[in-house]
């Protein structure tokens, strides 16, 4: 494995001095970690100033939890590409499940944000996952190639070695999720490869596809473990430092084997 991509969501948690020492830390454990450990964190909108300039930009990537289309325009709430450009953002999530569920993502709306995305410059880190009633019908795989075929559609071949993919079974993410079985996860990431190649030919075999809904330090090498498996996307094990350095030591073990 040459880079694996460590990263997560901090969804509606932590204040802008909550986030600061927790970058400081992270600065800290980044450090000395295994340089192929490529970090990002994705606080909420008001911590992201304060945060560029705590987080060690060479170590760790910044990312916003959402992104409008549209450059301005009369969309009251919302947050535009060049409002995110302006203050130095790197990554851009886009479609996570709690976005789609609660607020009515479409993988067309999707699919505008990560064109205006790439537009910008930014890495688009688009989220996919199957709803439990997709897995009990034994549709999940079908539900995982709709959602990247619009939400990637219009990307071209050069755009889309910028792209990251994050598997998220939404069965598997939160509190009341339950843990993904590793050999499922490899099957699914194969699959969506499999889905990516068929889009772009060679550069679809380079589009890191990160894992994420439950991951902890008990499944975290597990799931990276899959040759398809180029990363994770962790919730609540990462917002916890002192859960969060012991699974990255793990992860430098993994790519010394
Ligand atoms: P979790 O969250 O690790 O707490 O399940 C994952 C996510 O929502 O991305």
């Amino acid at each position: 494995m040459d880079k694996v991509f460590i990263g997560t969501n901090w969804k509606m948690y932590k204040t802008i001095e909550q986030g600061k020492a927790y970058c400081q830390t992270l600065n800290d454990i980044a450090h000395n970690l295994d340089k192929r450990i490529q970090l990002f964190i994705i606080p909420s909108y008001t911590s992201l100033i304060p945060l560029r300039q705590e987080v060690d930009s060479s170590r760790i990537l910044l990312g916003a939890q959402n992104m409008h289309w549209d450059d301005e325009g009369p969309y009251t709430g919302e947050i535009s590409p060049s409002m995110l450009k302006e203050i130095g953002i790197d990554i851009i999530e886009l479609g996570h499940s709690e976005r789609r569920q609660y607020y009515n993502e479409n993988d067309q709306d999707l699919n505008k944000k990560v064109l205006a995305a790439l537009n910008k410059e930014f890495i688009p880190l688009l989220c996919i996952g199957e709803k439990l009633e997709d897995k009990e019908m034994g549709i999940s795989k079908e539900s995982l190639s709709i959602q990247l075929k619009i939400g990637l559609k219009n990307v071209t071949k050069e755009q889309v070695n910028k792209v990251l993919i994050a598997y998220e079974p939404v069965w598997a993410i939160g509190a009341g999720g339950t843990e993904a079985p590793s050999d499922y996860v490899h099957v699914m990431h194969n699959h969506i490869r499999n889905v990516l190649i068929e889009l772009f030919e060679e550069e679809g075999k380079d589009i890191p596809i990160l894992f994420g809904g439950s991951v902890n330090r008990g499944n975290a090498i597990g799931y990276l473990e899959g040759k398809n498996v180029n990363g994770l996307f962790i919730g609540r094990s990462a917002w916890d430092l002192q859960k969060f350095e012991p699974i990255l030591h793990d992860i430098e073990q993994l790519l010394k084997r």
